[in-house]
């Protein structure tokens, strides 16, 4: 919850605006850092998560490498701070101005999606003068059991390299000229809750490993990208993932040679709960079935639970439920004129009044870097504690 002088400082501010809390994004990123080092795996943070400019020096003060997927983020990343030889870059439609882009920025890795982009960046790298470091995203066909939409790793979803193209690749590698098969990549998916996916990720990656090693390719990296879901029910209870049971899991099911690293791209799992967005009730609408919050954020602001249904916690700040609420059933909607601009049906939520402050929780990750102008509305100013 919101310490005293917290609330005061969100009753000064405009609203609606994103709360990030710099101290707990802190406590999470030093609980992820110690957990990794344990095992010695190296973690890059994905960026699109959110690229708050506050946010991003946090993490890579922390000593975090960057995982883009874009030239921006690329640019990004390397204008905040994160060394361009931490810095990776993925992504299924990389054009040729943002391959080139990163080439000259001379980062660590392109996670190639493709043969097709493999002879790309070849060629592209030859232009420069470079030769560029590769991982290929290899596509598992690992279900990660999570939501339809953010399931990225079955051979029906667009991403990674299919495990029936790798010969091509293979002979393709041997002979191009400008660039390095520096290991091999893979996602399966995002929020992913039940841990034992991971177990099948790793089985299957040992499969794939050995297969190019038995090819004479040394694989410097093993990236087993990232996906670790948070709780967005229980946001205070479980403020911090649970990083130690997930690399854990890794540490034991992943064969390693000696020296090889692994890599992983965490997004959601550093950021999410550390992000609230605040708005404020703008209209109290009763109706004979059902009773609405019309709020002053909507989908525009955080598209989630328009987007994929998503569930995200919300409180009214505005008033003490112990003391003075009886609890209501209300329909949370935004002012966009969309149907689908709904944060929740029949939220269990404390009687509310215009005015007053609602906290839509765990919006952190995937929330203010999704936003759109739609309806032409204001660009939101972040507000930040320590
Ligand atoms: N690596 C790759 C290749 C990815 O595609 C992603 C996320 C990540 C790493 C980071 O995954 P995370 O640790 O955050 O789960 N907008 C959706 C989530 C999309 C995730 C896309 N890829 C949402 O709001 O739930």
């Amino acid at each position: 919850m919101f310490s005293k002088e917290t609330l005061a400082g969100f009753n000064t501010r405009k609203t609606p605006f994103y709360y990030y809390d710099l101290k707990l994004l802190k406590e999470t990123l030093s609980a992820c850092k110690d957990a990794a080092n344990e095992y010695g795996f190296q973690v890059h943070y994905a960026m699109k998560a959110n690229f708050n400019e506050r946010v991003l020096k946090c993490i890579q003060g922390f000593g975090f490498g960057a995982d883009c997927v874009s030239g921006n983020e690329v640019k990004k990343a390397v204008e905040v701070g994160f060394p361009s030889n931490q810095v990776v870059f993925a992504g299924v439609g990389k054009s040729d101005d943002e391959i080139i882009t990163a080439l000259e920025l001379n980062i660590y890795c392109f996670n190639v999606e493709s043969v097709q982009e493999l002879e790309i960046i070849n060629d592209l790298a030859a232009g420069v003068g470079k030769r560029a470091r590769v991982a290929l995203r290899i596509n598992p066909n690992v279900d990660a059991y999570t939501h339809h939409n953010i399931t990225t790793g079955l051979e029906e979803n667009k991403f990674g390299i299919n495990q029936w193209e790798l010969p091509a690749c293979a002979e393709y590698l041997n002979r191009a000229q400008n660039i390095w098969l520096e290991g091999i990549h893979f996602h399966i998916g995002s929020q992913i809750t039940n841990l034992t996916v991971f177990k099948s990720l790793c089985v299957r990656v040992n499969e794939i490993k050995l297969w190019f090693e038995e090819r004479g390719f040394n694989l410097k990296i093993l990236n087993v990208g990232g996906g670790l879901g948070v709780d967005y029910y229980h946001p205070d209870e479980n403020k911090i993932a649970d990083f130690k049971a997930y690399f854990e899991i890794f540490n034991q099911f992943l064969d390693r040679k000696p020296g090889q690293e692994v890599h992983f791209e965490l997004g959601r799992a550093l950021v999410a709960h550390c992000g609230t967005l605040i708005s404020r009730v703008l209209y109290v609408k009763n109706g004979i079935k059902k009773h609405f919050l019309v709020l002053d954020a909507g989908m525009t602001e955080l598209m989630r639970p328009a987007l994929y249904q998503a569930y995200h916690k919300m409180e009214n700040l505005s008033r003490n439920v112990e003391l003075e609420q009886s609890i209501m059933k209300y329909d949370i909607v935004g002012p966009i004129c969309e149907s689908t601009d709904c944060f929740g049906k029949e939220v269990e939520i404390g009687t509310s009044f215009r005015g007053d402050l609602i906290a839509i929780r765990t919006a952190g990750a995937y929330g203010d870097v999704m936003s759109s102008r739609y309806n032409l509305r204001e660009q939101l100013e972040p507000y930040y504690t320590e």
